[in-house]
């Protein structure tokens, strides 16, 4: 399966990974991994926001949520990219909405406002959006190398996309030649040692996981079709599941919109090993910085995070993995 057929697939279910993660679906990302990633972020705006002139890159943004957090946490001018259009489109026409509905900016504005370096003051009324406006592209990662001009940003993020892309060494590649020296690429991902295609949580009768079996660490040439729904979604309301047998079919596409029940998400994973990732990204021309194992213990979580069932499973077993890389100068 080449990356342009895994961005038909995720295109196919964009509309519902949108509706769906912007009412909270995904407990992973907003309460474990994403204040995770900030936190360990080495570039965070100041209250003068000196940050404004830099340059960031988010590569598969999705709908576009972590990206807005990037940009309002680094105070960057933020580029998001996608291979899928509705994604794009969705990324876009959020980020007209905010600006539109809100009438304040802060100093994004490197153009318009004027030369104080202090955050200006919003109108008492408005909510305030205090980030630059973001740009939306749509763009293969495999391809970025060629799309954006060589040492053209300061830093490049990633969440939880490389996993999909057939050829991750190539983004890897592509993201150290448009970063400039110096620059950070922080990227997630699921974690290699705990996500092989074959898992299974062992859990007791209160549902808490007490160990994990794991196989086929080394099967890495195949790409593998998950079937998931968000924990989230009630149980009545799920589609049945159109073959449980093959790891290797093409996603089958959503339902038309008449059907009440809500299709599993069927999509493309490639396992590597820890060492295969670590290959990619020392071959590539990176010097890993941090490597972080989001847990569920970590005492800077949301409150909304402490006694969440789904992400308590984060408390014995890292699912997850975020390589933080810099460009040597
Ligand atoms: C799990 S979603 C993560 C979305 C977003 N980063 C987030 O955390 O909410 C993976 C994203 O990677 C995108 N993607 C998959 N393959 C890609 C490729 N070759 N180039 C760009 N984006 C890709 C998908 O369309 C999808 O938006």
């Amino acid at each position: 399966m080449d990356s342009e057929q895994v961005g038909l697939i995720w295109d196919s279910y964009a509309a519902l990974w949108t509706e769906q993660t912007r009412k909270g679906f995904d407990q992973y990302r907003d309460l474990l991994n994403t204040p995770t990633f900030l936190h360990v972020f080495p570039i965070k705006r100041d209250g003068n926001n000196n940050n404004h002139l830099l340059r960031g890159l988010d590569v598969g943004c999705g709908e576009g949520n972590n990206t807005r957090l990037v940009a309002e946490h680094t105070g960057a001018k933020i580029i998001g990219i996608d291979i899928s259009p509705v994604f794009i489109n969705a990324s876009k026409d959020k980020e007209d909405l905010d600006f539109v509905t809100n009438t304040f900016t802060s100093s994004s504005s490197s153009s318009s406002s004027s030369s104080s370096s202090s955050t200006p003051s919003p109108s008492p009324s408005s909510t305030m959006i205090t980030r630059q406006k973001i740009e939306y592209q749509v763009v293969n990662a495999e391809k970025v190398g060629d799309h954006f001009a060589e040492g053209s940003f300061d830093f490049v993020t990633s969440f939880m996309c490389l996993m999909d892309v057939p050829d991750a060494k190539a983004v890897l590649v592509g993201v150290n030649r448009i970063l400039r020296p110096g620059g950070v690429f922080q990227f997630s991902v699921l974690h290699p040692c705990f996500n092989p295609p074959t898992k299974k949580m062992l859990r007791d009768q209160d549902g808490v996981p007490y160990a994990m079996q794991i196989a086929n660490y080394f099967d890495t040439g195949k790409v593998k079709i998950d079937r998931w729904w968000f924990s989230n979604t009630p149980k009545d309301q799920r589609a049945p599941l159109l073959d449980t047998n093959t790891n290797t079919m093409i996603a089958p596409p959503p339902p038309p919109q008449d059907d009440r029940k809500i299709p599993a998400y069927c999509l493309p994973y490639f396992h590597r090993t820890l060492s295969m990732w670590t290959d990619y990204i020392i071959e590539s021309g990176f010097n890993i910085r941090k490597i972080v194992e989001p847990t569920a213990l970590s005492d800077f979580l949301p409150k909304e995070s402490i006694g969440n069932k789904v992400i308590d499973d984060t408390k014995s077993i890292p699912i997850f993995i975020i390589f933080q890389l810099y460009k040597p100068l």
